[in-house]
């Protein structure tokens, strides 16, 4: 391994990685909370308010997250992934299995996964692909009638395998911020976690974001033009 490698590199994803996929980020003008108010479709309260309305919204965004394919950035991570020397782990906030499509094995799903539904009867989680969910829909486990929800976590809620990722970012060497807007915790948080453990931090995004001032490196542009020369760049350094 050369000296110019890092041991371990976690890199954190948001929705500007998929926006060049076709699917719409959240916060860019034409984004979706432009369209929808998140309090109606992605907090438990909106959920009992109007469950129709909650998987309806779902089911929209599973069916176009069915029908595009990863770019230029999610193959460029998969190759850091399956090329690098050191350990490469990606956590994302995105709810699309573009990274999967993509052959990111290394992976955590912290707001969950929009091709799977939860079962609130056994808590049971299920691939459903590009299915709807209705009101009515079975658990495929237990078989109990109108029990579930889409497995993506809400706002207020406690986002996935957060001991894991908090042990990944206190190990890490190299922090990467990809396509996200810093604005939604505890992700927004992840680059001071890596930063108090020593790592050296980059953000690799659009425009700079909220947190632009956290990070040690900037490198701004569309994610399918900065991200793949970024890897090339790294793997280029390893190779010495
Ligand atoms: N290339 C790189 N970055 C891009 C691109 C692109 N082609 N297009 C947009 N971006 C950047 C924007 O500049 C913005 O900073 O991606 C970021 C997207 O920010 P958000 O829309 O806020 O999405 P994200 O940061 O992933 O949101 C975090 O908020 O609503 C919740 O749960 C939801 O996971 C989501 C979380």
């Amino acid at each position: 391994m050369s000296k110019n490698t890092y041991k371990k590199i976690v890199i954190l994803t948001g929705a500007g990685l998929s926006a060049e996929s076709g699917l719409h980020t959240f916060r860019d003008k034409d984004g979706i909370w432009a369209k929808y108010d998140y309090r109606e479709v992605a907090t438990p309260e909106g959920y009992q308010r109007n469950p129709s309305l909650v998987l309806d919204f779902y089911n929209e965004r599973r069916r176009q997250s069915a029908g595009v394919k990863p770019n230029a950035a999610h193959g460029a991570l998969a190759r850091l992934e399956a090329e690098y020397p050191g350990l490469v782990l990606t956590v994302t906030q995105n709810i699309d299995p573009l990274h999967e499509a993509a052959g990111s094995k290394q992976l955590i799903h912290m707001h969950g996964e929009i091709a799977k539904a939860l079962c609130s009867a056994c808590g049971g989680r299920h691939a459903i692909g590009g299915e709807d969910i209705t009101v009515s829909s079975a658990c495929p486990a237990c078989g109990m009638p109108s029990t579930l929800r889409p497995d993506v976590v809400w706002f207020g809620e406690m986002p996935y395998r957060m001991d894991e990722i908090y042990r990944a970012l206190t190990t890490c060497d190299l922090f990467l911020s990809i396509g996200t807007s810093g604005t939604v915790y505890p992700a927004a948080n992840f680059v001071l976690e890596a930063a108090a453990s020593g790592a050296h931090t980059v953000e690799l995004n659009l425009e700079p974001s909220e947190r632009y001032g956290g990070f040690r490196e900037a490198i701004h542009g569309p994610a399918t033009e900065i991200v793949p020369a970024y890897v090339d760049r790294l793997l280029r350094a390893a190779r010495g």
